[in-house]
């Protein structure tokens, strides 16, 4: 493994070892395994858990993290092959990425969708630049197109809670103020794809995911993707609802057109009467941050099907067992 920017570019082998090594890290945090060692986390978009559980996991290991937020604490990045510099960006990547190299053992990068072209955001070209750039090992910390962290974290988390393996799994739109990214869709339907799941994504006309998103899911599993524009229908038999907000596709990039086609969809905000099909334990799931009572409402969050904070305190074993392995497989 050089570095981790997809969950689907592992094999089956490579996840199970990295689950199992996430579960003895739970049980047994500290070590010295990055003694001496240097991560550095390079964030363009804000962040909770993915910049408190980095820190946190590499300290747990022995090492040591710097922070760097581009436009805030240090220079804005200019990404463009043959870019004029002269507007606010003062740094080129290909400069700040192998400067970079100099001092960490490993980077990781946050890199959001520019939201504007939908065919340029799916092939995650920022993401996948900087990682050509790098010669060091690479975290994909969410980028346009993935966030295989929270996917990894979220995969421990069916298994902690006794989700099955070959059990159903509705990934479904939710209202949100604003048009966002298909990371954290792409990686949720991904990661139920590679686990055996049966897959439903469950939107409302129009807001159907990219067929790239859709034909990747297909691409991992031995049965079709289902999608359904009913709740019922959706749920029966499900044993997790994963909710997300996703732009319509037909108008990405016209945010003002965009917002129109949800003018009329708040009432999509998961209740508990969604679940009046679903298996009397099915489990509630969202990546977080999360907007109560606008996409979820708080009789979910705060009852017994949620596992939201368990997905959140997961991120912290998983990535420390992927930046466990990318130092191992770096000094081999
Ligand atoms: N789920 C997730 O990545 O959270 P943050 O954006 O707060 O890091």
């Amino acid at each position: 493994m050089k570095s981790f920017l997809h969950l689907w570019d592992n094999k089956p082998e490579e996840i199970e070892s990295l689950l199992a090594e996430a579960k003895r890290l739970e049980r047994e945090p500290l070590s010295d395994v990055l003694k001496g060692k240097v991560v550095g986390l390079l964030f363009m978009n804000p962040s909770l858990r993915t910049l408190a559980s980095f820190q946190a996991g590499v300290a747990q290991l022995g090492g040591s993290s710097f922070v760097l937020q581009p436009g805030s604490n240090s220079w804005g990045l200019e990404f463009e092959d043959g870019a004029v510099m002269d507007g606010v960006a003062a740094e080129h990547v290909k400069e700040a990425i192998p400067v970079l190299a100099e001092y960490c053992d490993v980077l990781g990068v946050r890199c959001f969708a520019k939201g504007e072209d939908l065919s340029e955001d799916l092939v995650d070209g920022v993401m996948e630049k900087i990682n050509v750039l790098s010669p060091r090992p690479v975290v994909n910390m969410e980028s346009a197109a993935d966030h295989p962290c929270q996917a990894l974290a979220d995969w421990k988390t069916l298994d902690d809670t006794g989700v099955p393996r070959n059990g159903k799994f509705v990934l479904s739109w939710a209202w949100h103020p604003k048009p966002l990214p298909y990371a954290v869709p792409q990686a949720a339907l991904s990661m139920a794809a590679m686990r055996g799941m049966d897959v439903t994504v469950l939107c409302p006309p129009g807001f159907e995911l990219p067929d790239a998103v859709m034909s990747r899911s297909w691409s991992l599993m031995d049965k079709p993707v289902r999608v359904s524009h009913n709740v019922d229908e959706a749920m029966e038999g499900a044993h997790v609802l994963y909710c997300k907000s996703w732009t319509a596709p037909s108008w990405y990039g016209n945010p003002e057109e965009e917002a129109k086609q949800r003018a009329n969809l708040r009432n999509w905000c998961v209740s508990e009467d969604w679940f009046r099909t679903a298996e009397p334990s099915a489990k509630f799931m969202h990546c977080l941050p999360v907007r109560r009572n606008v996409k979820v409402k708080d009789e979910v969050l705060d009852g017994p099907r949620s596992v939201v904070v368990r997905e959140a305190g997961n991120r912290l074993h998983v990535q420390k067992a992927v930046l466990s392995k990318l130092v191992e497989a770096a000094s081999a």
